[in-house]
């Protein structure tokens, strides 16, 4: 980003860069989860569920990868070193569970998380409104994504 974009942008970039950075590491943390989940689920209906998680974590992927995009053009560094992916996170490792035919326990991670990110992206999307324009419908445009996220797991609680 060169100087007259930065200047228009009106925000403090390094406390976007941080905040977008956090976002960048939850979304590893979340692809791993789904992904790992999405392999290795068992039991009735195992097919569906399977297919689900793999969706989600096709998005987080998705998600990290234009974050990570953003990042750099606006000057900052994605985090780099795996090691630091939960340090630098908005929450803990969303995944760890122990029954991989428990679907009520995936349920609850994956909807406990995704509304986490719900409100991670709409505190980013507050920020940067009217002020950093490619930013804020990036974090809506994901916003949205994790709003379908959130609905399609809250909608399998019901059945
Ligand atoms: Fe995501
Ligand atoms: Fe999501």
């Amino acid at each position: 980003m060169g100087k007259k974009a930065r200047e228009i942008v009106g925000i403090d970039l390094k406390d976007l860069i941080k905040d977008l950075n956090k976002a960048y590491c939850d979304e590893w943390l979340a692809y791993y989860a789904w992904w790992y989940m999405s392999q290795t689920v068992d039991g009735k209906g195992y097919e569906d569920m399977g297919e689900f998680l793999g969706k989600i974590a096709k998005d987080e992927l998705e998600h990290a990868t234009e974050l990570a995009d953003r990042i750099v053009k606006l000057g900052g560094l994605p985090v780099n070193n795996l090691n630091d992916l939960e340090k630098n996170a908005n929450n803990p490792y969303p995944g760890v569970m122990k029954n991989l035919h428990d679907y009520d326990t995936i349920i609850k991670l994956v909807t406990a998380a995704e509304a986490g990110a719900i409100e991670v992206y709409n505190k980013i999307a507050k920020k940067t409104f009217g002020k950093d324009h490619a930013t804020y419908q990036l974090v809506t445009h994901i916003m949205e994504e994790e709003i379908g996220h959130e609905e399609t797991f809250e909608n399998l609680k019901e059945k």
